[in-house]
């Protein structure tokens, strides 16, 4: 069975809007280990625009699962990921003016770079994976890399979903997803998935985790509104 990883990277968000401490991505860890998430993933970008170092530091004390943590192949990254020791680092590419990742790692380009980068994460036992575009030379480069593990951008399947398109967008993660199987990578997939496109996504086998962020915040805070306004017609009688 597929595992979920949650990133609860837009609770942050929602806090940031305001600047106070709430709602705090660490209870929402909680809750969402308690109702079965397999892993937290937090992005702790360049801007800060949402996770705080206080945050990644405090859920690696917390985290009962496995904490994931998403950054860019910096050097500032780096020093984070030796000195908290997450369970996985997920290297993503980073623009400061884009709203969220928007493609792969160019692994084939960085390779060398890469691999040195990733050296010494591996050595403090920490498990690497690329973020990369479902594409067969980008897999080959992150195997030479020496990363443990892949996730596959869904981002395109997800926005060809339900158009003529899909079939075509399925079809590179089913090959990219067999091919990466085939060099023992462990194979996530992630990005744009939510309630209707992630269940396609089961066809393929191979998957070990799914890492989902926006589409289960966003549906938190539907499920979660009924309850909240309850809530205050209460207090207010
Ligand atoms: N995986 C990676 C590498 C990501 O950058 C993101 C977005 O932060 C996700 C998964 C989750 O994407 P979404 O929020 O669209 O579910």
């Amino acid at each position: 069975m597929v595992k979920l990883g949650l990133n609860i990277d837009h609770v942050a968000t929602i806090r940031q809007a305001r600047g106070g401490k709430e709602p705090d991505p660490v209870a929402a860890a909680v809750i969402a280990e308690l109702a079965g998430a397999d892993s937290i993933t937090v992005h702790l970008r360049e801007d800060r625009r949402h996770i705080q170092d206080r945050d990644v530091h405090i859920l690696s004390k917390t985290i009962n699962t496995r904490l994931n943590l998403e950054m860019a192949a910096t050097e500032e990254m780096k020093q984070i990921a030796l000195n908290i020791k997450p369970h996985s680092v997920c290297l993503v590419p980073e623009k400061r003016q884009e709203l969220t990742t928007e493609g792969g790692l160019d692994v084939v380009k960085q390779k060398d770079i890469l691999k040195e980068y990733i050296k010494p994460i591996i050595k403090e036992g920490i498990l690497v994976s690329l973020f990369i575009d479902p594409d067969a030379e980008q897999i080959q480069a992150s195997y030479e890399t020496g990363a443990q593990c892949i996730e596959l951008h869904t981002g395109s399947y997800a926005e060809a979903f339900d158009t003529n398109k899909e079939d075509n967008e399925f079809n590179k993660l089913e090959n990219a997803a067999r091919f990466a199987n085939s060099l023992s990578l462990i194979v996530n997939a992630g990005h744009g998935l939510n309630y209707q496109n992630a269940k396609r996504m089961l066809i393929i086998p191979g998957f070990y985790e799914f890492n989902i962020g926006h589409s289960i915040i966003s549906k938190a805070v539907m499920v979660g509104l009924e309850k909240a306004v309850q809530n205050m017609k209460y207090i207010l009688g």
